[in-house]
């Protein structure tokens, strides 16, 4: 039978220690082997941490996203920072979200109607080949994406291509993803793609940065 003494030190140590040792195996496969997170893991990613670290209301916010403004998200999971977003920028706005898997689509619709969000376009779509005209977005975002894709510079020339050119470009990262970035990766990766930083906002388990077009 386990003292009172040795259960505290497996939750105070085992659990930290299992949780980064997984962490670790998982970073490793995802740096050789990329692939969209499967629709399942979309609910276990949304829990009260992250929501605390990444309050949804607060995404938008530290985003820079307006009311009013047509934005572009790619890879909203299961929707509940597509929500809030939506509803910041109200009626006289417009959220078009994207995701490559139509289970997260057909999620988010479900949610959206459920709420009563009408501002919301929902489409099936890959970020190497958005299906909009250039320049029509005033903002985009992705959190908890970019480090998925195997081909990121494709996707930011993309970006480029739809943001108006006022047009800003925002990610937030969060330490326990296995697929986070360094903010410099994507300072890097944004800079190949001629956008520019424009504001750096850097905590010790996540970060967002948001970029402008260069020229
Ligand atoms: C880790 S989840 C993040 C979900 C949500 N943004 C969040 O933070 O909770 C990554 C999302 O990106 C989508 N995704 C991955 N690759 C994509 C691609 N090439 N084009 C569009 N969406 C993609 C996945 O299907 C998934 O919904």
């Amino acid at each position: 039978m386990p003292t009172p003494m040795q259960i505290l030190i497996t939750i105070v140590v085992g659990l930290p220690l299992l949780f980064l040792v997984l962490h670790m195996i998982a970073r490793i496969v995802r740096h050789f082997y990329k692939f969209p997170m499967p629709a399942f893991a979309a609910d276990i990613i949304d829990n009260p941490l992250r929501r605390r670290i990444q309050p949804p209301e607060e995404m938008p916010l530290r985003h820079g996203i307006e009311p009013g403004m047509t934005v572009l998200e790619v890879g909203p999971g299961n929707g509940t920072y597509t929500l809030a977003t939506a509803r910041r920028v109200g009626d006289t706005g417009r959220l078009i979200s994207i995701d490559i898997e139509p289970k997260m689509i057909e999620r988010l619709e479900r949610r959206a109607r459920a709420e009563g969000i009408t501002n919301i376009e929902a489409r099936v779509a890959d970020v190497f080949e958005l299906p909009f005209e250039d320049g029509m977005f005033d903002a985009a975002y992705m959190i908890a994406v970019i480090g998925e894709i195997p081909t990121p510079e494709r996707a930011m020339r993309e970006f480029h291509r739809v943001l108006s050119a006022s047009g800003t470009l925002a990610f937030s990262e969060l330490l326990m993803d296995p697929d986070f970035p360094l903010p410099r990766t994507l300072e890097r990766l944004a800079a190949s793609a001629s956008f520019r930083l424009k504001e750096k906002m850097v905590h010790w388990n996540h970060y967002t940065l948001v970029f402008e077009k260069g020229d």
